[in-house]
């Protein structure tokens, strides 16, 4: 496995590269289920899979966790390594972010739901993810469900940009009692951690009830879901139902939607979704 935090290097390594076609990963590393299961499913496909680690500045907020986000890198080589990962790209900000720079590929779409209260965390997002897929050239990249919003605004950024590369979609891993892989689970507190499954349970239970007949009862409909998180001790950021075609509410309830939240677990943000079909 070849890995460097270079810009150079990367292109010289990915020039002498005799594996298959290739696939990305990228990811900000503390890897986990979840991003082995993105590995795996270009491996299982016969991709030569490539992951990238960069913990972007431009995705965070003044008073967001870029500092203390973890970065694990040695288990996360190891982890690579063992995964049959061949190359992995490990830079530093300053191989990434052009001091000053202000270009940014926006979308509508970006700043509603978590983008309402994370202004400006898609526009980074999309301003690496678009950075990387140049470096890398791949022929796949591949991304996780949990981040709907962001892999639908990655869908549409390489739809309507001309991208030269497939977007493959893996649906969330989740533990065992149902809360969804991610690196931030780490920062739950124990009694947090016992208490975080009733995210995904309150969203299950949700879709059980059924949908309103009618669009103009939605905002009664997510109401209810969002006191029930309340009650069981989250603070939400938001509740929303969405069309899965547009990511905006739907304008009839039918077809495929995506029930998208975001909660608050002491100092833990956690974000979840569930595909309904009305
Ligand atoms: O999903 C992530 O880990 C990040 O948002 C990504 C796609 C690697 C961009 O920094």
């Amino acid at each position: 496995m070849i890995q460097t935090g270079d810009r150079n290097s990367l292109g010289e390594a990915l020039e002498e590269r005799t594996g298959g076609p290739l696939a990305l990963v990228p990811t900000m590393g503390a890897l986990h289920a979840g991003h082995v299961a993105l590995i795996r499913h270009a491996r299982e496909r016969g991709y030569d899979v490539a992951v990238s680690i960069f913990v972007n500045p431009m995705q965070f907020g003044p008073d967001e966790d870029l500092d203390r986000y973890p970065r694990p890198l040695s288990e996360d080589l190891d982890l690579c390594r063992s995964e049959g990962v061949s190359l992995v790209f490990t830079p530093p900000v300053s191989e990434m972010v052009v001091p000053a720079s202000r270009i940014r590929i926006t979308h509508p779409v970006g700043s509603l739901y978590c983008g309402a209260h994370r202004p400006g965390h898609f526009e980074g997002v999309l301003t690496i993810v678009s950075k990387l897929f140049h470096l890398f050239g791949p022929e796949i990249a591949v991304f996780g469900q949990k981040d709907r919003q962001q892999l639908f605004l990655i869908e549409r950024m390489v739809r309507e940009l001309d991208f030269p590369l497939g977007i493959e979609p893996v649906p969330t891993v989740r533990e065992p009692d149902g809360l969804a892989r991610s690196s931030r689970n780490r920062y739950l507190s124990v009694e947090e951690r016992a208490l975080a499954p009733l995210f995904h349970a309150h969203l299950v239970a949700a879709r059980n009830r059924g949908l309103p007949a009618h669009p103009e009862d939605l905002s009664r409909w997510e109401g209810v879901l969002f006191a029930d998180l309340v009650r069981s001790g989250f603070r939400p950021d938001y509740v929303a139902l969405v069309s899965e075609e547009t990511f905006l509410p739907p304008v009839q309830m039918s077809g495929p939607m995506i029930l998208l939240a975001a909660v608050w677990l002491g100092k833990t943000r956690l974000i979840d979704n569930i595909e309904l079909t009305a």
